[in-house]
């Protein structure tokens, strides 16, 4: 055995892409809502004012998750449920969802994995300067200790961000995401002020909840030049560092990569870099598929370029590559010495309700195999490898795509609600099943 019986097999989600409600209860708008009221955000002009009903339908969910037999939930908190203006006055009501969705999942022994930050800043912090106003890591920092005091006792997983690099990048970079700002200067500000944050929140959840056990969550894969040319390369780099590097390189060693140094210089105050660099339990990763890049002239002189014919690729174009998940393991094993919770991995595919009401995404199937088997072969090789969350659980809201793309292991119905199990979730069952301690019980991650 080379996966241990401890090993934790969990789904993501996060609030934004499943909650919907998205203004009952006292919620107010987060950079999101406000941003694809924008026509043009997603082909359809999807919004996520429904989603999945998550906030409705939690405890049907969390049955769900019972019946695959996972032993972890990563979910985020909404910032703009709890905190509807991001600051001051609490909502209780919005609390109160997190509290009945967190009791669920302890009553049906399923671990939960908190994350503080998927994306969905108050549309409030926003109108202030957002992740650009060096204040808002004061901002979060008390956000964090309003969740650490609130759920500190029965949640002991906390994630700080997931994926900062996406969020800084083409949330105030290239201007794909919210709140659609496209700015170089704008970029470097986020990028500072978002490892500050993560600073100041592990500092806060490292007080007020005992025993916390703390990390953040990075996409990370390698990213290769798309052509021989020099040029290519040298982008490829460029990319590499605002893609893999911006954010775990401060917060485990004290420093930016020396391609992003200068740029971020004007906005370090004394002190910044010792705040950032906390000590974190586990190395949370999120990945995909390679990246392969070309030289370009947006702010960042590179772009995300095709890969070349004779790689695999999924429904939606991106590569499927295990051997590069592999590298990845190894190489976060290598630099930062951590223990490593794999925190998403899935893929969106070609999913077709059949005449028999199922789904028989074969190629989802395929694609975990070949993943799981790739850090199977990552944990033999000496990664530490603690546990694997797929992501999806449910076909949800994603992003820029709508509700186009299905990356759900469970299919929803997005206008009837109803949640269907793909055979994907019959397949992820069957191997944690497999996986089960000889007891036939789950045993919990041993750090
Ligand atoms: C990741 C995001 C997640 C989802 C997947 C497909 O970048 O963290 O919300 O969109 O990609």
């Amino acid at each position: 055995m080379t996966i241990r019986p401890s090993f934790l097999w969990g789904a993501s989600t996060s609030a934004f892409q499943i909650e919907g409600a998205a203004h009952l209860d006292g919620r107010a708008d987060s950079i999101w809502d406000v941003f694809l009221r924008a026509p043009g955000r997603t082909k359809t002009n999807d919004t996520a004012e429904t989603a999945c009903d998550h906030y409705h339908r939690y405890a049907g969910d969390v049955v769900l998750m019972q019946e695959l037999g996972l032993n972890a939930y990563r979910f985020s908190i909404s910032w703009p449920r709890v905190l509807p203006q991001g600051r001051g006055a609490a909502n209780e009501a919005g609390l109160a969802f997190y509290d009945r969705l967190i009791d669920a999942l302890l009553a049906a022994e399923i671990e939960p994995w908190l994350c503080l930050y998927h994306w969905d800043l108050p549309q409030a912090l926003e109108a202030l300067g957002g992740w650009q106003n060096r204040d808002i890591a004061g901002w979060f920092a008390d956000y964090t200790a309003l969740v650490a005091r609130r759920y500190g006792d029965r949640v002991k997983r906390f994630a700080t961000f997931n994926e900062p690099c996406v969020f800084t990048l083409f949330g105030y970079g290239l201007g794909w995401h919210a709140p659609g700002v496209a700015d170089k200067t704008a970029l470097h500000k986020a990028i500072h002020h978002v490892n500050l944050s993560h600073g100041r929140a592990v500092d806060v959840l490292r007080k007020d909840v005992a025993g916390a056990s703390i990390g953040a969550i990075h996409n990370r894969q390698p990213c290769y030049p798309c052509t021989s040319k020099p040029a290519d390369a040298a982008a490829a780099l460029r990319l590499a560092a605002y893609w893999n590097d911006a954010f775990p390189f401060p917060q485990a060693f004290a420093s930016y990569p020396p391609e992003l140094a200068e740029a971020v210089a004007p906005f370090v105050a004394p002190g910044d870099m010792a705040q950032i660099a906390r000590p974190v339990d586990w190395f949370g990763l999120n990945h995909y598929s390679p990246h392969y890049v070309r030289a370009d002239t947006n702010l960042i002189g590179a772009s995300f370029g095709p890969a070349p014919d004779t790689v695999p690729r999924s429904a939606i174009g991106w590569p499927v590559v295990p051997g590069a998940f592999r590298d990845t393991l190894l190489d976060i094993h290598q630099r930062f010495q951590l223990p490593i919770y794999v925190l998403e991995n899935g893929t969106a595919a070609a999913d077709v309700l059949g005449n028999d009401s199922q789904i028989h995404d074969v190629d989802r199937i395929a694609y975990l195999k070949a993943y799981t088997a790739a850090m199977e072969q990552a944990v033999k090789e000496g990664a530490d490898v603690r546990g694997y969350f797929v992501w999806s659980l449910l076909d949800n809201f994603e992003w820029g795509a709508g509700y186009s793309q299905r990356f759900g292991i469970v299919y929803v119905d997005h206008t009837t609600q109803r949640r269907i199990p793909k055979a994907s979730a019959r397949w992820y069952a069957d191997m944690i099943a497999a996986h089960r301690t000889s007891d036939g019980s789950y045993n919990r991650a041993e750090d």
